[in-house]
């Protein structure tokens, strides 16, 4: 069964004013314009714009639909579809707020995990060896090793659990746990399937609430239809915490052997704005095109970087391949904080918001054909999310 989503043509989310503009203002154009209270999107100390939902008419779709949009690397966006099921995890939830609010002020996470409520399900399958931190990585708070055990015997090794802030910025008190095993980044994790189910058991005795995504029938049997693969897995599972004014830059999950991932809203809000890639590379050679764009640009960011930027967009190839480099601050500002280009994706429908219950699945199929986000907090409070990456069980 197939449950409903937006469709793309559908605009979910307006842009309301720019985001100089008070909330009072703000407030008034939204219902002028007949849309929900405004959200700021702000992120790491910018601010792009205010949005507002616009109440559209939620239709259904048929699986053609959905593997065109998937093909195309767009984002498949699933508003509602664990809003049901959730109701009965509110306990397990309230739980994770809880951890994270302990996390944040201060309280060891291994000492946390050796509380009944934890080490009651992760003993004595799952046993804490050690706790790390690698001084190379700023963002690390801590790394959770552990050991899987039956009846004694060791049948899986050195899995861990890591907590990383998701900025530097100071008021951003993001983090996210992310589940795996083996030396982060050196090894091709796909092709241990067992680590990443074991990894994958991990997530679900600290964060019950994962089975969510994991023993979701409809969703196995939407993916497995999607994809056409018998078994749907689901590994490299993070767990995030995005509190106000953070979230993530525009960024791409690309994986070997994964087909994508899927993202849900367990509490809080986010505002996504998500596009293939090619399509972000479209849209950053129309905004150079435009001179009235480009005379706002002026204001937004350095004009170092408009020059720079303005002879890149020449090439499409060479602007697509230095979306992915590491050291890449002229597109990485523009594309992030010109309150200009986020305008321009929002009126191509691009921003997608996600409240509790809601899903996104993201397409990843190479570096060069894949699905690009952003990720804004817009409620008041940190919101938990789940975060899988999808895969075919071996
Ligand atoms: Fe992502």
């Amino acid at each position: 069964m197939l449950k409903p989503m937006l469709k793309k043509t559908i605009n979910p989310l307006h842009f309301i004013a720019p985001a100089a503009t008070s909330r009072e203002q703000a407030t008034v154009i939204a219902r002028e314009k007949g849309c929900e209270p405004p959200r700021l999107l702000q992120r790491r100390g910018y601010q792009v714009a205010w949005v507002a939902p616009f109440n559209t008419p939620i239709k259904s779709f048929d699986i053609k639909q959905a593997k065109k949009i998937w093909e195309s690397q767009e984002a498949l966006y699933l508003p509602g579809y664990i809003t049901a099921e959730q109701v009965n995890f509110q306990e397990e939830v309230r739980h994770s707020h809880a951890l994270y609010r302990q996390i944040i002020n201060g309280k060891a996470c291994d000492e946390l995990l050796d509380a009944p409520y934890y080490s009651g399900r992760l003993l004595p399958v799952y046993d804490m060896l050690a706790t790390t931190e690698d001084e190379a990585d700023p963002q690390e708070i801590v790394t959770l090793e552990f050991d899987v055990l039956q009846e004694g015997d060791v049948i899986a090794e050195n899995l861990w659990i890591k907590l990383s802030w998701l900025s530097f910025i100071e008021e951003d008190p993001s983090f996210r746990l992310r589940f795996s095993f083996g030396i982060a980044g050196y090894e091709n994790v796909a092709e241990d399937f067992q680590r990443q189910r074991h990894a994958g058991n991990l997530t679900e005795t600290v964060f019950p609430e994962s089975v969510l995504i994991s023993q979701n029938k409809p969703l196995a049997a939407l993916l497995q239809s999607l994809l056409d693969i018998d078994q749907v897995a689901y590994v490299e599972r993070i767990i995030y915490f995005n509190a106000p004014k953070g979230g993530a830059q525009f960024h791409q999950d690309v994986e070997p052997g994964h087909f994508g991932v899927v993202y849900a809203q367990l509490s809080g809000e986010t505002v996504w704005i998500s596009l293939a890639k090619n399509n972000l590379v479209k849209e950053i050679i129309l905004f150079f095109k435009d001179e009235k764009k480009l005379d706002l640009l002026a204001d937004e960011i350095k004009p170092e970087f408009i020059q720079f930027l303005s002879h890149l967009v020449k090439n499409p190839d060479a602007l697509s391949a230095y979306l992915d480099e590491r050291e890449n601050d002229p597109l990485e500002v523009f594309i992030n904080q010109s309150p200009s280009f986020t305008q321009q994706l929002l009126a191509q429908g691009y921003a997608y918001q996600l409240s509790a219950g809601d899903l996104i699945l993201l397409p990843q199929k190479s570096i060069t054909n894949c699905n690009w986000h952003s990720v804004y907090c817009t409620s008041d409070k940190e919101g938990e999310a789940l975060s899988f990456a999808i895969r075919s069980t071996p």
